[in-house]
């Protein structure tokens, strides 16, 4: 069986990470790009220095040319500015709505039949950068963002109840932003639900660090997080390339759903072979359907300046 091809553009901290696990992972033919000449070569010709040792006889490429990104199954876009201290994600707009614009431009054209995961921010917006330059059917473009909130909101609560890290299971909506909505209601340790498992005050303060979660990491750093990010941008990659019909938060059109009125935005989702194969509708309480449509404004704001730009 051929192997599957993925693309990642942009070998800075995400990309270059994103890459490493992806290959750590066996998940197929790697073709990491940049723009800056010797970067992607370089961490490429690194990482496949290391498969011996990993025991993976993964292709990583490096290289400037999207000529040999041509037919990937898989794109990943990490390029773009990422924030510095002081920066929100929103700050970022106008630079990365044009390289994403250029990005997407090169993906329609040599890998017209790819998936295409976003990474950079803001996020939601990017989305729909993405969507609009490509022309792609909306199922196969995604942005990753649900999957690094919802680990961030697992990795506290297991942190703070001492359980396992894969016991804990959230579901977290909205746009990437500080008015993300994390949904305790639909969060559990083994189908217990967290409610039974810590006190109100104890779940707000946890709720607000998983928000404040890229900024944390940001004052720490001087720069934004990358781990965590990679991490998730390779387990949506996987679960499409697997047709695992995995579910979890991701940046996916909806229509109709959630009133979201045609809008890219954080939801619950199954991912498989055919890309975001489906959103799941939760029975939203009343006070979490004004969270989401509050996020959902914002992203809405966002996408319109987006528009002004492509
Ligand atoms: C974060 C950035 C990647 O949340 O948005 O860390």
């Amino acid at each position: 069986m051929a192997k599957d091809k993925i693309t990642v553009v942009g070998a800075g901290n995400v990309g270059a990470t994103t890459a490493h696990i992806a290959a750590t992972r066996r998940l197929g033919q790697i073709v990491l790009l940049d723009i800056v000449e010797g970067l992607a070569e370089g961490k490429a010709l690194d990482m496949a220095e290391a498969s011996p040792i990993y025991g993976s006889d993964q292709n990583v490429v490096g290289t400037t040319d999207w000529a040999r990104t041509a037919g990937s199954d898989v794109v990943i876009v990490t390029s773009g500015m990422p924030r510095k201290a002081g920066m929100s994600r929103d700050d970022l707009l106008a630079t990365n709505a044009k390289i994403v614009k250029a990005v997407s431009e090169q993906i329609a054209r040599h890998c017209p039949n790819a998936f295409v995961i976003v990474v950079c921010n803001p996020l939601d917006a990017m989305v729909y950068a993405t969507a609009k330059t490509t022309g792609f059917p909306k199922q196969r473009v995604t942005g990753m963002a649900g999957a690094l909130d919802s680990a961030r909101f697992c990795y506290f609560l297991a942190s703070e109840l001492d359980v396992c890290v894969e016991d804990v299971h959230c579901v977290l909506m909205g746009g990437h932003g500080d008015d993300m909505v994390p949904l305790p209601r639909f969060t559990s340790v083994s189908g217990i639900p967290i409610a039974q498992l810590l006190d109100a005050s104890k779940i707000d303060e946890l709720i607000e660090r998983t928000r404040k979660g890229g900024i944390e990491v940001v004052h720490l750093l001087g720069f934004s997080a990358y781990y965590a990010p990679a991490a998730g941008a390779v387990q949506m990659a996987e679960a499409i390339l697997r047709d695992k019909k995995q579910v979890f938060s991701c940046c996916a059109y909806c229509e109709t759903e959630y009133r979201a009125d045609g809008q890219f935005v954080g939801v619950p989702a199954v991912l498989g072979k055919e890309g975001v194969e489906r959103i799941i509708e939760l029975d939203l309480n009343r006070s979490e359907q004004v969270q989401f449509d509050e996020s959902l404004a914002h992203v809405k704001e966002l996408v319109a300046k987006v528009d002004g730009i492509l």
